[in-house]
């Protein structure tokens, strides 16, 4: 949500934050803006619009400056316009900053910074941070300890700070400086050749190092062209530590794909090689995880499972309930983050919470996190981003390496987290009653996923052609039973936020207790089936729909004896063991609604009022 890029180094700044902008655009694309430090000041464009707009208002100016910082924007405090776009320069022209985050006291800022005779243009709460630098920095800032006045006003600044900051600020009177700060919103420090970056993420700055300093909450940074230092708020220069990341430059663009969401639905098969990698024992009867950082006699002693998370990562819970009840007999609990975070639930001693987060950085989820840890409860993450703030914060964790995922709808994280779910099960079950022969015909079956998946991938076309034919639908019901329940909500949920078509997931017998009602020959159904022991009533179910006209698409497994003429449209799945029957089930859905999506001409990758990663409450 939002995202920052700041460069000091030898190139042209201009250049290097339009390219960094464009590679963090999934994280906030309503406006765009960039404050370059050019001969003797700033030189501040903004636009409201993507990213390609700021370009071509910055292409007609002649900027040479090697010293900037950019934003892309995801409205919260302020509509949609230039003026709220960042950077926001504080009225006296000193302080130049873009921030991600909220600013929850900026009200008394602004009332204060009034009475001091600071000025505002814009509705957001960033201004009023800009201009409560500049404050600090004409009243009372002075150089400290080898910091500069301009370091140490910021630092002033953000201790009266309310809420949440990732920010990189410049000062007019300072062309050798750039600062960064963070809390609550992520914020790293690319580590150069004889150049240093800020950014939101780590696919800002892949193309110019792999060296990065992760910036923990509460610190702040100060760049110049030949050294950073990270301070707190207590203290002045602690130590860092340099980080290598280990991604490719190719893992972050599209290649020939028209979409990143087409290449991410098509990478599932190597990112599901990838969570299982060099994860499960020798003897082939269960998982080992690394991280865990919970021995197999604290395990034993766990009576419960809590899982809570946002989206996507929360249907991922789901199956993970599931898979865990049924292998390894151990309670689940499933919450949503954001509710978990203020209910204050009464939580049995002895229970594990777990997090689910493809980013590792949504602030409800990491809220739900520190809620937990404050309790003294043992927490562990599954995440796909290394190093993020729920990845370090977490007792242990479960990365999933399914490299990394730009397309806002989540695809390959989503089908990954649910085989590290199913490993969890498969290892917690191997600790308790399940068979060493059970374990084996699991292992087995989760190293066949890649391949079956593969045989869905093939099936493209055909989905294509199903999604042709009701992209003009307005209104969706998906419906599945069991572990199928948790797919028909990431189907409704995959399809409404891509292509803005109402839909709702259901338990399919629920359909009886209200959704019936919706049913008719405008809102089709999609429904889940495999052959287990519910198949025959989702076959009821379809009955129910058909008998009222409406039009049904069935997911199913290979071998499930579908009446003859039941279902108006069919994608078939291949049969599989059931802790890989979900995953087999998902990636038809996620074709079907890229398809559609496509089909009425929606932006699949960049969908209207979402970002990537929501890091504001
Ligand atoms: O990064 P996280 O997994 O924590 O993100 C959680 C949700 O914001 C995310 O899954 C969201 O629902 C996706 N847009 C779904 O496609």
């Amino acid at each position: 949500m939002c995202g920052i890029v700041g460069y000091i180094g030898n190139q042209t700044a201009k250049t290097v934050l339009l390219e960094g902008l464009r590679r963090l655009e999934y994280r906030g694309y309503d406006s765009a803006g960039m404050a370059v430090y050019d001969r003797d000041g700033f030189n501040v464009s903004k636009k409201s619009g993507r990213v390609a707009n700021l370009a071509m208002e910055v292409g007609k100016r002649e900027l040479e400056g090697s010293l900037g910082i950019s934003h892309t924007r995801w409205a919260t405090h302020g509509g949609v316009s230039d003026s709220n776009a960042h950077p926001h320069v504080s009225s006296d022209g000193k302080i130049v900053l873009v921030h991600n985050g909220v600013i929850e006291n900026f009200g008394d800022m602004k009332r204060f910074l009034l009475t001091k005779g600071y000025t505002f243009e814009s509705e957001t709460d960033t201004e009023a941070l800009s201009n409560l630098i500049a404050y600090h920095y004409e009243k009372e800032g002075r150089p400290t300890n080898g910091f500069s006045r301009f370091f140490m006003a910021v630092r002033k600044a953000l201790r009266h700070v309310e809420g949440t900051y990732g920010i990189a600020a410049l000062c007019v009177d300072c062309p050798e400086e750039m600062i960064g700060a963070r809390k609550g919103s992520p914020l790293i420090l690319g580590v150069g050749q004889d150049e240093f970056l800020l950014a939101s993420d780590v696919s800002a700055i892949i193309t110019h190092t792999s060296n990065v300093v992760y910036l923990n909450d509460d610190e702040i940074v100060s760049v110049t062209r030949d050294k950073f230092q990270i301070s707190t708020s207590s203290e002045l220069g602690v130590d860092a530590i340099i980080d290598t990341v280990n991604w490719k430059i190719e893992d972050s663009e599209k290649g020939d794909y028209p979409h990143f969401m087409l290449k991410e639905i098509f990478e599932q098969p190597a990112a599901i090689e990838n969570a299982m990698r060099g994860r499960f024992s020798d003897d082939g009867s269960t998982a080992n995880f690394g991280g865990w950082n919970l021995s197999p006699h604290e395990l034993r002693q766990i009576d419960r499972i809590l899982f809570t998370s946002c989206g996507t990562a929360w249907h991922a819970c789901l199956v993970a309930e599931h898979l865990i009840e049924r292998f390894a007999r151990i309670p689940v609990e499933v919450e949503y983050a954001s509710e978990f975070r203020y209910r204050n639930a009464p939580l049995d001693k002895n229970t594990l919470v777990f997090v689910i987060t493809q980013s590792g950085e949504t602030i409800d989820t990491l809220g739900a996190l520190r809620e937990a840890k404050r309790k003294g409860y043992r927490t562990l993450a599954i995440s796909n981003v290394v190093g993020s703030t729920i990845a370090r914060e977490a007792d242990g964790g479960i990365y999933q390496h399914a490299g990394p995922e730009i397309g806002v709808a989540s695809t390959k994280a989503f089908t990954s987290q649910l085989v590290i779910a199913a490993m969890v099960a498969l290892y917690v079950g191997r600790l308790r009653d399940m068979s060493f022969a059970s374990g084996v015909k699991m292992v087995e079956a989760l190293k066949e996923l890649p391949d079956k998946i593969g045989r869905v991938l093939k099936q493209n076309d055909h989905i294509k052609d199903i999604a042709r034919r009701y992209a003009h639908y307005a209104d969706f019901l998906f419906l599945g039973r069991q572990s199928m329940f948790p797919i028909a909500l990431e189907g409704s949920l995959k399809l409404k936020e891509i292509s803005y078509i109402h839909a709702e997931g259901y338990p399919a017998a629920e359909m009886k207790h209200g959704p019936i009602a919706l049913i008719s020959e405008d809102c089709p159904s999609v429904f889940f089936a495999s052959n287990d022991e519910v198949f025959h009533k989702v076959i009821s179910n379809i009955q129910e729909v058909k008998a009222r006209k409406g039009k049904v698409i069935l997911v199913h497994a290979e071998s499930c004896d579908v009446p003859e003429g039941l279902v108006d449209d069919a994608i078939i799945f291949p049969d599989g063991h059931e802790a890989i029957i979900p995953i087999l089930a998902t990636v038809p859905v996620q074709l079907l609604s890229y398809h559609i999506a496509v089909e009425r001409g929606c932006d699949v990758d960049k969908p209207r009022n979402l970002a990537k990663s929501v890091t504001v409450e």
